[in-house]
């Protein structure tokens, strides 16, 4: 039988990637929207769900319970983007930020342990997650991105029959926001990249995109 699996923001740029991925190898697809449900395939079932608070979140979860029980991999990869001057920075962009990146990602995960035969999660970060450095305009998307693998790695040592991983994808070619020295990497290569670490990660370990792969192995970054 085929493996279920769940992608938040799969209406988005990398989400659609990611959908049409997972769904040519067999899977399953739960294919989370907000507005913009994507096209109809094979294998893939567009859920709305709205993660704009816990409430909604729990709505969400509620509606979908049916479905996501058979979930047995959840990729998190919503995780809008705010730019704001750091100079302008408040505490209540900061929260706002933690709970874009991080509310919705711990509290799926939390509902799937409980009520799916969960055996896989990735939580997609950004090119800069595990380095310390400062940020001129994205510092809360920035510290919510690394809470995450914060979040990835200890949630990996408390639930060992979990594959927890964390991939910081480069800058994606057709993005809004672009870093100026970005060097943008088509989506569909980031997806066969999650794709394949989520067939043979191990838990715990956090992957860095590399865009010369082919050339160089990948490097694998396990932060403590
Ligand atoms: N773009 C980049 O260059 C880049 C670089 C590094 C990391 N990343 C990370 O990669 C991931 C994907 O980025 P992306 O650029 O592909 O995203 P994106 O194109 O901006 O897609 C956003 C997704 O989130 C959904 N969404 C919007 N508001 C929502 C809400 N309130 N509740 C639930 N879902 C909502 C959208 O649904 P609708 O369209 O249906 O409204 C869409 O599916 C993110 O975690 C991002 O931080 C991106």
């Amino acid at each position: 039988m085929s493996e279920t699996i769940l992608i938040t923001g799969a209406s988005g740029l990398l989400g659609r990637a990611l959908v049409a991925r997972f769904a040519a190898a067999g899977f399953q697809v739960l294919a989370q929207y907000h507005r913009h449900p994507g096209a109809p395939a094979a294998g893939v079932r567009w859920l709305a769900g709205d993660f704009s608070s816990p409430r909604s979140t729990t709505a969400f979860l509620r509606a979908q319970r049916r479905s996501l029980a058979q979930c047995a991999h959840v990729v998190h990869n919503y995780g809008p983007i705010a730019e704001k001057a750091t100079v302008d920075v408040t505490g209540t962009d900061l929260l706002a930020a933690f709970q874009a990146q991080l509310q919705p990602a711990l509290d799926i995960t939390r509902f799937l342990l409980r009520a799916a035969p969960l055996r896989s999660v990735l939580f997609v970060a950004f090119e800069d997650c595990g380095r310390i450095r400062p940020f001129k305009k994205i510092l809360g998307y920035a510290m919510a991105k690394n809470a995450l693998l914060l979040l990835g790695r200890s949630l990996a040592a408390v639930h060992p029959q979990v594959r927890f991983s964390v991939f910081s994808p480069p800058s994606l070619a057709g993005a809004a926001l672009l870093p100026p020295a970005a060097r943008p990497v088509a989506p569909a290569r980031v997806a066969e990249r999650i794709f394949r670490i989520m067939r043979r990660c191990r838990s715990g370990c956090h992957y860095r995109f590399q865009a010369t792969a082919g050339k160089n192995p990948p490097r694998r970054n396990t932060h403590g």
